[in-house]
């Protein structure tokens, strides 16, 4: 007889070493069944326990390889809807805690980006004339969006490539949600910041004028990352007054004026591949998230490289940050009774144009 799954609330109240030892028990039990994704920003205490990890598109890429029956993907719901999407319908993608959501995924959502479409469509043949691209940190509806209508998927690693196909396609782009990641890459294809503009979709018409929006090449979504607003440039001024040989590098989800002072941006995995090849002895001050650059900060401190977090507060992913030791042991011993908690699965219908705009990236970065 098939009993209920184990409720967490015992888990809650486990020692974090507690956690660590039944999770290695209950990984021994599963074997290959299952395989844990882990995106760089996890926590360490879950870190230690990933099978593959990596930024958005490698992630992406793997769970689209694993043959794995359960994903257990320590990272937030967009990245586990598109495990969901990449993976084999036997296949069942699990975020140990459905609170895991991304703040900037949150600032776009269908009926917005359909009003901002039906209210373009005043102005422009939205069919013809603008290609509607999505940053990967979006809900799955918004992938389904971008495939129905002609567009795609990007990541902060393949942005300027999609961004040239997308302008291809069509003559204007229609970005969500991340406005900074959108002006960055469009400034890096040659783009006069007259050319960008940013529509709001809390006002009517994005608060934008029909000159304006038949003016522009590109439409940015009003959106941005909690975590990466904290970075300023101001951070990167007194660091290369104390330390004028060092190197600065960021992720394209920090603000103009950081990227623009930066030497460096790039995804999580750039940032990672770059600090872990530079020559011993260098130092680097990094703008993206705490959990990345402690762990790095300490891989390579005995190739005598200092790493230095950009801001001076203390700037999590707080979502990320849910998925605890206590979670994951309860995601896999649930698993390893058969029980499966948290699934993840997204509608078939979404699945399959959302996959659209997915592979239309995949084959082109
Ligand atoms: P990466 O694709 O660079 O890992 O970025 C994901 C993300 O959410 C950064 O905030
Ligand atoms: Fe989302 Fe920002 Fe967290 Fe990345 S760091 S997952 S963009 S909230």
């Amino acid at each position: 007889m098939q009993t209920a799954p184990l409720s967490f609330a015992p888990f809650n109240a486990l020692a974090d070493a507690d956690c660590q030892e039944r999770i290695r028990a209950a990984r021994a039990k599963l074997g290959k069944k299952a395989v844990i994704l882990c995106h760089h920003y996890q926590r360490a205490d879950v870190y230690q326990h990933a099978d593959l990890t990596g930024d958005s598109l490698k992630l992406s890429k793997l769970a689209a390889q694993t043959d794995s029956e359960y994903v257990v993907f320590c990272g937030v719901h967009f990245m586990a809807e598109v495990a969901d999407i990449m993976t084999a319908p036997h296949q069942i993608a699990i975020l140990p805690d459905l609170a895991a959501g991304c703040s900037m995924a949150d600032m776009a959502n269908l009926a917005k980006v359909e009003r901002c479409w039906r209210e373009l469509g005043e102005v422009l043949d939205v069919e013809a004339e603008v290609t509607p691209v999505t940053y990967i940190n979006s809900a799955a509806d918004l992938k389904a969006f971008c495939g129905e209508h002609g567009g795609i998927v990007c990541t902060s690693s393949n942005a300027g490539t999609i961004a040239q196909w997308a302008f291809a396609q069509r003559p204007k782009v229609l970005f969500f949600p991340d406005q900074h990641l959108g002006r960055w890459t469009g400034h890096q294809m040659g783009f006069p910041l007259d050319d960008i503009v940013v529509w709001d979709p809390d006002l009517e018409m994005g608060g934008l004028t029909a000159e304006q929006i038949k003016q522009a090449k590109i439409l940015l979504w009003k959106g941005h990352c909690s975590v990466h607003q904290m970075f300023q440039k101001s951070h990167i001024d007194t660091f290369r007054a104390k330390h004028p040989d060092g190197q600065v590098i960021s992720h394209p989800e920090c603000n103009f004026a950081v990227c623009a002072a930066s030497d460096y941006v790039g995804s999580t995995e750039h940032i990672v591949k770059t600090i872990k090849e530079a020559p011993a002895g260098t130092r680097w001050l990094v703008g993206t998230e705490l959990n990345l650059v402690d762990r790095l900060a300490r891989e390579v401190l005995p190739q005598d490289k200092i790493v230095q977090f950009m801001a001076t507060t203390i700037c999590m992913c707080s979502t990320m940050q849910r998925i605890d030791p206590q979670h994951l042991a309860w995601t896999l011993e649930n698993l390893a009774d058969g029980k499966v908690v948290n699934p993840i699965q997204v509608p078939a219908h979404e699945a399959r144009l959302a996959k659209l705009a997915l592979d239309r990236m995949l084959a082109i970065s």
